[in-house]
């Protein structure tokens, strides 16, 4: 009797583990098939599609390891840097540069035609962004001045492309510098007067008018290899990871009618990376940090707005 019953569980047991083993073997057999199609880049963006950032689909697997685990920043930025003296900006309000600012005023709430359009009216009045663009310029002439090569990047690169100029319910501005000038950058943009760097070991540095941290410029520092340069700071590397031969030599580009370094292949680069036929709204307002809704539109919705340029028609 006894022994009847633990020859059936014996058997229920074994019949168990038969297919736990097989349930293994599958799993097994997905894992594998995950992990080598991992590095088929034709796999590896069909199955992980939804998931795979845009930007890394160009570039290998292996590549893409490297500069996750292997990036490392500089230590000890924020150590005390002393001016050996401060030096007055060289720009003033009255800059020639100034004068082809594009200014928004007749668009407001009143001229939308849809709600959702409010997320898409212009975030600086003139007066800030004329303090933008000036900062830009005290930066861009101090970091010339020195020899330390920058381009622009990420929605301000879109803007140069698509508004000519600062895309209009944006409030800021991205450039990206090598790594191997941060101090260099650290010691010139602490030093002008009436401005402040705030500089960050994360590598996401700001510099802005001492009298107000809002609006300001963004500056990240890349690394590279011989084939890609990608963001040290790695919240932006998805954004950030360009294939050389796509950025130098540097080109220029106009950004509310100033000449501003760009990327060689500024449209290659940015269409691998974003859909330029689709306006975004912004995910907070950085003055207040707020979080808004982020709302997605075919850009010629607004054409009735803004002028826009490289971008296609949709229905
Ligand atoms: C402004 O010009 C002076 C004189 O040419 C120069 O010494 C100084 O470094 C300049 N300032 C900046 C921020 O480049
Ligand atoms: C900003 O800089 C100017 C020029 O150096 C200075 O006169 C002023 O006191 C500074 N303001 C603040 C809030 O630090």
């Amino acid at each position: 009797m006894t022994n009847k019953l633990l020859s059936s569980s014996n058997s229920r047991c074994k019949m168990l583990l038969k297919r736990l083993h097989y349930a293994f073997k599958v799993f097994l057999f997905i894992f594998m098939f995950l992990l080598l199609s991992m590095f088929i880049p034709l796999l590896r963006n069909t199955f992980l599609y939804p998931v795979w950032p845009k930007p890394w689909r160009h570039i290998g697997t292996v590549d893409l390891l490297m500069m996750e685990f292997f990036t490392e920043g500089p230590q000890n930025v924020a150590s005390l840097n002393q001016c050996p003296a401060i030096v007055s900006p060289n720009v003033s309000q009255s800059d020639p540069r100034l004068l082809n600012i594009q200014t928004y005023d007749e668009i407001s709430e009143d001229r939308i035609r849809y709600g959702e359009h409010k997320h898409f009216l212009p975030l600086l009045n003139e007066e800030k962004k004329r303090r933008l663009v000036q900062t830009y310029l005290v930066l861009s002439d101090a970091l010339n001045r020195r020899g330390v090569q920058f381009f622009l990047r990420a929605g301000t690169l879109i803007g140069v492309l698509r508004h000519r100029g600062l895309i209009p319910w944006d409030d800021d501005m991205d450039i990206a510098i090598h790594v191997k000038d941060w101090m260099t950058v650290r010691e010139v943009l602490s030093c002008i007067e009436g401005y402040v760097l705030k500089v960050d070991p994360i590598m996401h540095w700001k510099f802005f008018v001492n009298t107000s941290w809002y609006p300001f410029i963004d500056i990240f520092f890349y690394t590279g290899n011989d084939e890609y340069v990608w963001a040290i700071t790695d919240y932006t590397r998805r954004t950030m990871v360009l294939e050389i031969s796509h950025v130098f030599p540097l080109s220029t580009g106009v950004f509310e009618g100033i000449e501003v370094p760009t990327p060689k292949d500024t449209e290659i680069i940015l269409r691998k990376q974003y859909d330029l036929d689709t306006c975004v709204s912004r995910s907070s307002n950085h003055e207040t940090s707020q979080p808004l809704p982020e709302v997605d539109l075919p850009c010629s919705s607004l054409f009735y707005l803004y002028d826009m340029f490289h971008v296609n028609y949709v229905e």
